[in-house]
């Protein structure tokens, strides 16, 4: 039986500090009663060590390459399920029933169209702005219009703010994408499902038949089931940061968009493919990259590689790479970069700099691959993440909420100047 407290000797004194137990996994101090007993507080630069609240969404075990939605293991929900149904096991906690699905998808479908006034909001961008900076706009901007804020007490409209915002947030990322392309946008066709939709929305032209290929919309589904949650990541502590101040899901979500715009966050996945275009540009001289990737005095870094938790390999870079073979077989792509991503997670992985400090690579290693497979420009793929990333952030919204999590506000070690008197512009 371990330990149910930890010990602090400070000060001449003892304090003990119960230990919060947990189904799997890491156990955690409970410190908040620290600062007034001690007069300490703890430092975390980054909250390696710090849990920020309790949660029974998602799982993951960063040694053992383990990954559980709901406590279901990731290759049998990418396997066996489909990304509505996942949104809907992680809002819900349950795989649905057929009569559950049917009811969740209606939902959604209820809110599968977008206010017109969106659309001139939308044409005011220069079609040269990222698609994030111009999702994370447009998504704030559907509070303007569902100014109702979300009663977390009324089940039914905490669902029926998840289902609108799942529904419109397809269009929105669908129409960056035809943005960027100066193509003229899709609406929603309610007789396909959501990832078919979606798909639709981007690629369908206007001068042509439209024609759903069952491997790109079987490619897409499965990569935004592996994008769908991963516990408290940068972008969705960002999401439950802004939410403990109880402002609206919207602007929450906006909020995550940003902090997933980020190239050590979801960002990797362009930067990666725009890594693997310099090396082929340069020769394919992966040996080179590796090393710079190595020089401290260098700060160019193997984008895709490393991950804050798993240091193991990350399940769903395993599940991604044989996905990507698979399409591009199947499509009868030969893509260089696919060659040069192999060579050099072959090489990083043999290397003693990346072996020791546990690198491998992570879903954003080779997702990219299957995107530009996929005909979806590289500034693209992050919106990709963002769109597999909603039902996570969402549900991870409604907990904090449902668990009154207190409004977040971290303290600090403050290292500046002491107290001093104001001096006169003309005496400095
Ligand atoms: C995602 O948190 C999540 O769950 C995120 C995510 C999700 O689903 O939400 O999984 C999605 O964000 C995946 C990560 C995508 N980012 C990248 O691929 C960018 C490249 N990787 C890194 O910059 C880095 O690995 C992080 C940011 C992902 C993790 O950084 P950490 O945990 O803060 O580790 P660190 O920066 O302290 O690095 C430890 C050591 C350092 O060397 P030393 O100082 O010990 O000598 O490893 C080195 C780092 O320099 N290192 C790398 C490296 N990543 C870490 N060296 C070269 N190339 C890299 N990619």
């Amino acid at each position: 039986m371990s330990d149910n407290k930890v010990v602090l000797n400070y000060g001449g004194n003892s304090y003990e500090y119960p230990i919060v137990e947990s189904t799997l996994g890491d156990r955690g101090i409970d410190i908040s009663k620290l600062r007034d007993q001690t007069g300490l507080i703890t430092l975390d630069l980054g909250y390696k060590n710090t849990g920020a609240t309790i949660s029974e969404i998602t799982y993951l075990d960063g040694d053992k390459g383990e990954l559980y939605y709901r406590g279901y293991p990731i290759e049998q929900i990418a396997d066996k399920s489909n990304f509505t149904e996942v949104m809907y096991l992680l809002l819900h906690g349950e795989l649905p029933t057929q009569d559950q699905f049917s009811k969740f998808e209606a939902g959604i479908k209820n809110y599968n169209y977008i206010a017109d006034e969106m659309k001139r909001l939308i044409d005011v961008f220069p079609r040269s702005a990222h698609p994030m900076g111009v999702l994370s706009s447009l998504t704030s901007a559907l509070t303007a219009f569902n100014p109702k804020a979300v009663d977390v007490n009324s089940p039914s409209d905490l669902d029926h703010a998840a289902e609108m915002l799942i529904a419109k947030f397809s269009h929105l990322c669908a129409w960056t994408y035809r943005k960027k392309l100066g193509l003229p946008i899709n609406h929603g066709d309610n007789s396909l499902n959501y990832v078919e939709n979606f798909y639709r929305m981007c690629f369908r032209r206007p001068n042509e038949e439209f024609h759903l290929d069952p491997v790109v919309v079987g490619a897409l589904d499965k990569l935004l089931i592996l994008h769908a949650d991963h516990e408290q990541n940068c972008s969705t502590s960002t999401v439950r940061m802004v939410g403990s101040a109880h402002t609206g899901l919207f602007a929450s979500v906006s909020a995550g968009i940003s902090a997933l715009w980020g190239p050590l966050h979801g960002g990797a996945n362009q930067a990666v493919i725009e890594m693997l275009e310099m090396i082929e540009q340069d020769g394919g001289d992966v040996a080179k990259y590796v090393e710079k990737a190595k020089n401290k005095d260098d700060n160019f870094r193997l984008m895709g590689f490393g991950h804050r938790v798993y240091k193991n390999f990350d399940p769903r870079a395993t599940i991604i790479k044989k996905a990507a073979d698979d399409i591009l077989n199947s499509l009868g792509i030969e893509d260089k970069a696919l060659d040069i991503a192999m060579q050099l997670e072959r090489v990083a992985l043999e290397d003693e700099y990346f072996v020791s400090r546990k690198l491998y690579p992570n879903v954003d290693f080779y997702s990219g691959i299957i995107y530009r497979a996929l005909g979806i420009p590289t500034e693209m793929f992050t919106v990709m993440f963002a769109l597999g990333r909603l039902p996570g952030w969402i549900s991870q919204w409604k907990e904090m909420r449902l668990h009154n999590d207190p409004i977040g506000r971290p303290r600090q070690v403050y290292q500046g100047a002491q107290k001093r008197d104001y001096i006169a512009m003309n005496a400095r």
